[in-house]
This record gives structure tokens, C-alpha cells and sequence, in this order.
């Protein structure tokens, strides 16, 4: 069975085609990072406006690519939801029309479920419940997975994201954006305990995040206590990334702890970490360690498919074809 995803969730345009849930015949990722790169951080009207520029020949080239017609087509997957309003309405009306046009069935993709089953396209047979963390640019959430496509939320951020803190953090010490990659390289060649950044854990036995304290001790330990640029003295390079390294473990041991303590609770067969952030070398490091303590098998994607792509939405559509679970043209956009 052939199924299309299609991901406009954020800012990437992805177009995707997997056979069998499982087997990729294509994956085109179109990033916009250029464009939202002077702003640090993603502006959703320029998102928007992208993917309707571009969604039409990301598809086509992800026919093109599998060495497919259109017409062979089994399905159509698009995320509906969560993800910016203007961004997730380009990739459903597109996945709609086309679902009229061909009359095939249209599958509608939870984007946080579809990180999580990136690990399921290559590591084969992954034995349930699970625990998941999904650590991206907009979301940092915990679920208990009981399958492929049932995700029970445990906790989540009450504030800040994983990586929108990375993206913030890059910005105040001036490192570009997307923050996240920038940030994991610097952190090789600096001290992680030269700063005691703290970590919040909130109240005993949550399992919510928050890291938005953490990203303003960063800012005032840069710029002073008033947080006067005009103020801040010269960083050396090793200064800098100093900072970058115990930042970086300061949001990595609070999502290593909610993580390993929520699979102990829940008495699970193995941890599973997607979203962008999953793509970081020390939280890998990390997690790996801690599989090795516990007997717990801990997965995670590989980088490609930890940041946003549609090869993940359409390999989770197959689960939910074969459930029976598809949508139809009324679907909605959900942010
Ligand atoms: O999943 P994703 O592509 O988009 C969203 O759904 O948000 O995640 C993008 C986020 C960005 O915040 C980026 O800085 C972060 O993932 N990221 C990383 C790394 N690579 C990407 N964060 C930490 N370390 C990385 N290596
Ligand atoms: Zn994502």
C-alpha cells in the first residue's frame, strides 16, 4: 500500500511516499530556515505564505522521486494538528483536493505522534507500552504509548519548548537560528558545570516541564542583572561556550530524570525520543547511558527524521488505515 503524507505543520514543506508503513520511496524536505533565520525564531505569515508557494512541487517531486504515478496512490496523510493555523490549512486543503480529485481516502496525523513513530520506521518491532518523549521547537510532552498510535499525554511544557529554548538561547549569545544544532556543536568544546543554570522540576512527582526560568538566567548571566546590552562585557569564545554546555545539560538533565522516572511509574517496555531535539548528541549520550543502567531499550530516530519531515506521517497512516481510522472531507485544521 502507497500512502502520501503530507507536513506544513511548522516550517518545513515536506512531501512524503512509504509503502507498507515502513519502506521510504521518498522523503522531500523543503526547510525554510532561511527565511526565518533574521527573525530568530519562526514568523508564521512568512510560513504560511511559503508553503503555499512551494506544496505543489514538493508533492510532485515526492512522486517523482518514489518513481510513482499519482494514480497509484492508496492514500493521502496530512497532519491536521497541532501546529500553526495558516501553515497546517495549506497542507490539508492540498491533501483534501487531491483526495477528491483521485477519490482515494484521507488520513488525518496528530504531528507529535507522527515524531514519535519516526522511531517506529527504523527500528522495526518495538514492543509497547512505551514511554515517549517528544522534545520539539513548539513541544516538549511525555506520553505513554500503548501502540503505534495510542499516546496517553503525561506532562508537558507549561511554558517554554525544548528547542524554542535552544532557539532563544542561541539568539541572546548571538549563535543564528535554528538554535538547536548550533548550540549541540558549541557545547563539545565548553565546560557543562562551569554555570549551575537551574533546573526546574516543579512541583514533586510532575511530570510537566518548564524552561523558560532557565532561559532567563541564561540571558541575565550574559548580559548582567539588568539585561542592558549596552552593559554586557566581552565574552571569549570559551566563555560562550561554557554557556552553551550548561545550558544545554540543564534542560537535558530535567528531560533525562521526567523521562526515566515516568518509565519506571508506568513499569514500560522501552523509551522512545523524537522530535528536532532528539537530534541532540548529548541528550542521545545521555539517554543511551541511562538504557544501559536500567535494562530499559531507549530509540531514537536518526537526524533526518527527528526534525520535521512527511515520512513519519505517512508511515503512521498505514498503522491508522489498517485500524480503520480515516477522515474525511470535512477535516479541519487544528492549531
Ligand atoms: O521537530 P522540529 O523540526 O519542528 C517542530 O515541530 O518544532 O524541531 C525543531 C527544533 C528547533 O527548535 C531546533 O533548534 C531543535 O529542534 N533542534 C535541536 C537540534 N536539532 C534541531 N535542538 C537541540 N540539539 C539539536 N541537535
Ligand atoms: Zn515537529
Amino acid at each position: 500500500m502507497l500512502i502520501l503524507g503530507i507536513e506544513t505543520s511548522c516550517d518545513e514543506t515536506s512531501a512524503s511516499i512509504v509503502k507498507d508503513g515502513n519502506e521510504i520511496l521518498s522523503n522531500i524536505i523543503l526547510s525554510q530556515d532561511v527565511l526565518h533565520r533574521q527573525f530568530g525564531g519562526v514568523v508564521p505569515e512568512i510560513a504560511c505564505r511559503a508553503h503555499l508557494e512551494s506544496v505543489i512541487s514538493v508533492i510532485n517531486n515526492a512522486v517523482v522521486d518514489a518513481k510513482a504515478q499519482l494514480a497509484e496512490i492508496d492514500a493521502i496523510a496530512v497532519v491536521n494538528t497541532p501546529g500553526l493555523i495558516g501553515a497546517l490549512l495549506i497542507g490539508v486543503t492540498s491533501a483534501k483536493t487531491l483526495c477528491m480529485a483521485l477519490d482515494i481516502p484521507l488520513i488525518a496525523i496528530n504531528h507529535l505522534h507522527s515524531h514519535i513513530y519516526a522511531n517506529n520506521l527504523e527500528h522495526g518491532d518495538i514492543q509497547y507500552p512505551t514511554v515517549s518523549l517528544v522534545v520539539s521547537g513548539g513541544h516538549t510532552t511525555l506520553f505513554l504509548s500503548e501502540s503505534e498510535t495510542k499516546h496517553i499525554p503525561l506532562g508537558g511544557t507549561i511554558d517554554d519548548a525544548a528547542g524554542e529554548a535552544f532557539d532563544k538561547v542561541s539568539k541572546i549569545l548571538g549563535l543564528g537560528y535554528p538554535g538547536g544544532p548550533v548550540i549541540d556543536k558549541l557545547a563539545r568544546q565548553g565546560n557543562r558545570s562551569a554555570i549551575a543554570f537551574p533546573r526546574s522540576y516543579l512541583e514533586k512527582d510532575s511530570l510537566d516541564f518548564s524552561f523558560s526560568g532557565l532561559k532567563t538566567a541564561v540571558l541575565y548571566y550574559y548580559r548582567g542583572q539588568d539585561a542592558n546590552v549596552s552593559q554586557s562585557k566581552p565574552l571569549s569564545n570559551q566563555e560562550i561556550a561554557d554557556i552553551a554546555a550548561s545550558f544545554q545539560e540543564a534542560v537535558i538533565d530535567v528531560l533525562v530524570d521526567k523521562t526515566v522516572q515516568a518509565s519506571h511509574r508506568y513499569n514500560v517496555q522501552g523509551i522512545l525520543v523524537g522530535g528536532g531535539v532528539a537530534a541532540n548528541s548529548r541528550l542521545r549520550q545521555r539517554l543511551k547511558e541511562k538504557s544501559e543502567e536500567t535494562g530499559i531499550p531507549v530509540y531514537y530516530p536518526s537526524a533526518r527524521l527527528c526534525t520535521d519531515n512527511a515520512a513519519m506521517v505517512a508511515g503512521l497512516a498505514y498503522k491508522k488505515y489498517l485500524e480503520g481510522n480515516s477522515a474525511d472531507l470535512t477535516l479541519e485544521a487544528i492549531p
